[in-house]
């Protein structure tokens, strides 16, 4: 029987998940299905519910529904719970286990596809919503030098930081606060390139060699990369590998098979670019 996934967001008609996990499955030789499904803004576990009653093995989950699929879970890992929001769900019987992947996902593209080993370095991490969150506990498991989060509001980011105060000592302000410092790596997870919005970015952020990397992606530079480009980052990334990192990682939360990713990556960014 061929087992079935789904990801479930509002709106998702333009998710990738689906091409990247048919990829990911043929590649691996796994009998599996997956499919997106538009959820009702206030339907989310009704469709969850239903999409298990048909047979559904798991799911991702993207914007708006993260922090939802968190409570509709009844376990989560550490990483979901640390997260506050869950991107992968498992359903096992009566169980539903929340995971969450984005962090690995966006070491992990730091790490080994670009090269960027985390270990001692100066992290900036702009934003304090939901997308910074998740990636927080698997940046200090990399044992970086400092990790500092600056938000336009500066009590989210010291809320943040207060909440992740048991792993590490995490400084955070509001972009102000950041004044005269310099990183190593600069990770944008603000929504502001959504709306077109330039970051209130201080002069001298980047260190020589710096990496600038940005949870968005595009067609180009986004935004926040033009801005990290004129300012001397060293190499400027997008979050195109993020995404095909976390999608891999719950794969393998699904299947216990880690796809390879390499060839997929270069296929998504040819498609991106032409
Ligand atoms: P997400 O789930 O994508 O993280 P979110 O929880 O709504 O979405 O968080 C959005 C983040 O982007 C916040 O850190 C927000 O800053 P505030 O906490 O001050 O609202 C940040 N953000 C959005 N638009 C921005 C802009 N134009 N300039 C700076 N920061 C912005």
């Amino acid at each position: 029987m061929t087992d079935l996934y789904a990801v479930f967001g509002n709106p998702i008609a333009h998710s990738k998940s689906p091409l990247i996990h048919a990829a990911f499955a043929a590649a691996t030789a796994q009998d599996m299905r997956y499919e997106a499904r538009l959820a009702p803004v206030d339907g989310f576990a009704a469709s969850v519910h239903e999409f298990v009653a048909q047979g559904g093995k798991g799911a991702n989950v993207t914007v708006p529904f993260k922090e939802e699929a968190c409570r509709l879970s009844n376990r989560l890992s550490e990483r979901a719970a640390r997260a506050g929001a869950v991107n992968t769900l498992r359903f096992d019987g009566q169980e539903i286990l929340g995971d969450n992947t984005d962090g690995a996902g966006l070491v992990r593209d730091i790490t080994h596809n670009l090269g960027h080993s985390l270990t001692g370095q100066r992290i900036l991490l702009l934003g304090a919503g939901g997308a910074a969150r998740g990636v927080i506990a698997p940046l200090l498991a990399e044992m970086p030098a400092a990790l500092c989060i600056a938000n336009r509001s500066a009590d989210k980011a010291e809320a943040l930081a207060a909440a992740f105060a048991d792993i590490a000592a995490v400084n955070a302000g509001n972009f102000a606060k950041i004044a005269g410092q310099c990183f190593d790596v600069v990770i944008n997870a603000t929504s502001a390139s959504l709306s077109g919005q330039a970051l209130p970015l201080p002069a001298a952020l980047f260190a020589p060699g710096s990496l600038a990397y940005d949870m968005m992606y595009g067609r180009g530079d986004t935004p926040f990369l033009s801005q990290a480009r004129e300012q001397g980052a060293g190499v400027l990334a997008d979050g195109l590998g993020m995404l095909v990192e976390q999608a891999a990682e719950a794969f393998f939360v699904w299947r216990g098979v880690r796809p390879a990713t390499t060839a997929l990556l270069a296929e998504l960014r040819r498609q991106l670019a032409g």
